[in-house]
């Protein structure tokens, strides 16, 4: 039994710092350049994973360099991979545009992620997903999990349209402010049955709608280099703690601080923040 299983990506990222992000048409020059390990899936994991959750990934990686070292990733942060499969086609890979500011602009090319089928996850405390695999495939997880007994969790990012089928099986689920309009707002999540809907809005922290109204979190303060993973990082971060017991505004807060550690170093996985990184800065917050 694990703690959390996440359903989802995985990818290569190729990463270059701009000083600001080109417009369309417009050509300009690099800073630096670099490749590191990310995915909304595969971030999600390794930030529950170094929040002390027992994870497991079930995904897909291509045949190819970037498929064994994206591999090599999850095993070194514990992170099961009996429903990882190796597909014959290339790996995921995004490329990533990261400013001055630390914002960024990605394009996703899905490759092996696109051929995650439709199975049962490992048995889990939590089951999480996101948007960068089949959402048959996330549909079909979930309907399993929750006759298992799981709490469910969607990050619905990158955002698309989504059948009322599969929101009516998410307990919880996290967009940042703009999926949330996309998505048809707060009210209509949680009329289609999730008991906790958390927008989060960056730097402006986040809100958790549930039946007892809304509750305010503010964001931790840091100095941004790069905010690539962040989104994931919380909802990573928030499953590990409510896996462990933790009530929602509880798992909220440590979420809360890890997303904010994770923005401080680039690239997504490495930037995900152990959990004696986010308990300091935790303690050091209430003084
Ligand atoms: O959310 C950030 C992630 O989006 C990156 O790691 C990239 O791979 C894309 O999936």
């Amino acid at each position: 039994m694990f703690d959390v299983c996440v359903v989802g990506s995985a990818n290569l990222d190729l990463v270059a710092t701009v000083n600001r992000l080109p417009a369309p048409g417009e050509t300009v020059p690099g800073s630096t350049y670099a490749e590191y390990p990310g995915g909304k899936g595969l971030n999600q994991a390794v930030a529950a994973a170094r929040s002390g959750a027992a994870t497991a990934f079930v995904g897909a990686v291509g045949s190819d360099g970037a498929g064994t070292a994206l591999l090599e990733v999850m095993r070194s942060d514990g992170i099961d991979i009996s429903g990882v499969a190796v597909a014959s086609v290339p790996s995921g890979r995004a490329l990533i545009f990261v400013s001055a500011e630390g914002e960024n602009s990605i394009v996703v090319v899905a490759g092996a992620n696109d051929t995650v089928e439709a199975t049962v996850p490992p048995s889990a405390t939590v089951v999480l997903a996101q948007l960068e695999v089949p959402v048959d495939t996330i549909e079909y997880a979930f309907r399993a999990a929750k006759a298992a007994g799981a709490t469910t969790v969607l990050n619905p990012a990158p955002v698309k349209p989504l059948p009322d089928s599969l929101l009516a099986l998410c307990d919880v689920l996290t967009p940042n402010e703009h999926e949330v309009e996309l998505l048809g707002g707060v009210d209509r999540l949680r009329s289609l049955g999730a008991a906790a809907v958390i927008v989060t809005r960056g730097a402006e922290g986040a809100e958790l709608h549930t039946s007892s109204g809304v509750a305010y979190i503010a964001a931790h303060p840091v100095v941004p280099v790069d905010t690539t993973g962040a989104g994931d990082c919380f909802s990573g971060a928030l499953c590990a703690r409510l896996a462990a017991g933790d009530d929602m505004l509880g798992a909220l807060r440590y979420a809360s601080v890890a997303a904010a550690l994770s923005t401080t170093q680039p690239g997504a996985v490495p930037s995900m923040p152990p959990r004696a990184a986010v308990l300091l800065a935790l303690s050091l917050s209430e003084e």
